[in-house]
């Protein structure tokens, strides 16, 4: 059974990346006096390295202990290492180097280089097994997924009506992806499912309908489908929120 979503709008993503940091920062605090380590997975993608940004810039970041965060991630681009379209390029420069979070508790996706050259389905089943040895305190489980949403409805690099979605595997490898570059390493939904929270963070107009048919639950796109064991939190720009019913969530502008 998964957590039907709940759902947050602040004005534009400058207010709506600070209040997911926010968010963030205090809930990874909460479950620090709960458990040992916290796992998050994170997303590439404008809003979601925006949020990653704020967290950097946040005062608040201090008071987390990073050395209980482990960072995983929910896709990847299959490119060189540092390259800069990298998902793991954009996080390190956005957040990882600018806090005192140990090389060890950060896992990223394999990159397009030995041991992995032409192979992400090789880097797929490396990082399932890495995830599934990662996740044993806490059954498998992530902490919290944070995703983006395309405005065809993907999250992470599962896109609509694309074969990958069929493959079996925790994680799994995307050839001829939509979105550039076309090579690509995912989480299968199923992953995304297990998750206790996933976070879905989404701005612009061109996101309104994916978000409207996602949130009224009738599309098929695989931003329908992701939704946490625990909870399910979509967290929109008023643009993004277009789409929906001006009842529907709860508004946040300042
Ligand atoms: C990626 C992603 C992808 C992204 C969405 C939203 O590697 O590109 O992880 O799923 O999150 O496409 O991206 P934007 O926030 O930039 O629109």
């Amino acid at each position: 059974m998964n957590a039907d979503p709940t759902l947050v709008v602040h004005r534009d993503l400058a207010e709506l990346s600070e209040a997911v940091a926010g968010r963030l920062v205090s809930r990874i605090g909460d479950l620090h006096h709960t458990q040992d380590a916290v796992s998050l997975a994170l997303t590439g993608g404008g809003a979601g390295t925006a949020v990653l940004r704020a967290v950097a810039q946040s005062p608040d970041h201090t008071r987390v202990d990073w050395s209980r965060v482990d960072l995983w991630w929910g896709d990847e681009r299959f490119l060189p290492p540092g390259d800069p379209e990298r998902n793991e390029t954009q996080a390190r420069e956005a957040l990882i180097d600018r806090v005192p979070i140990p090389a060890e508790r950060v896992h990223p996706m394999g990159a397009d280089a030995a041991p992995f050259a032409d192979d992400p389905e090789a880097a797929a089943a490396a990082y399932a097994s890495e995830l599934e040895a990662g996740l044993q305190s806490t059954n498998g489980v992530l902490d919290i997924v944070l995703l983006g949403v395309g405005p065809d409805g993907h999250v992470a690099s599962l896109f609509p009506e694309h074969s990958a979605l069929h493959d079996t595997g925790a994680v799994i490898a995307v050839h001829d992806a939509p979105k550039p570059p076309p090579t690509r390493i995912s989480l299968a939904m199923a992953t995304i499912r297990s998750a206790d929270e996933v976070w879905l963070v989404v701005a612009g107009t061109d996101k309104a309908r994916a978000v409207a048919t996602a949130l009224a639950g009738t599309g098929a796109a695989p931003a329908a489908a992701a939704q946490g064991t625990q909870a399910t939190r979509w967290f929109l720009d008023e643009a993004a929120a277009s789409g929906l019913p001006a009842d529907m969530g709860r508004r946040e502008s300042r």
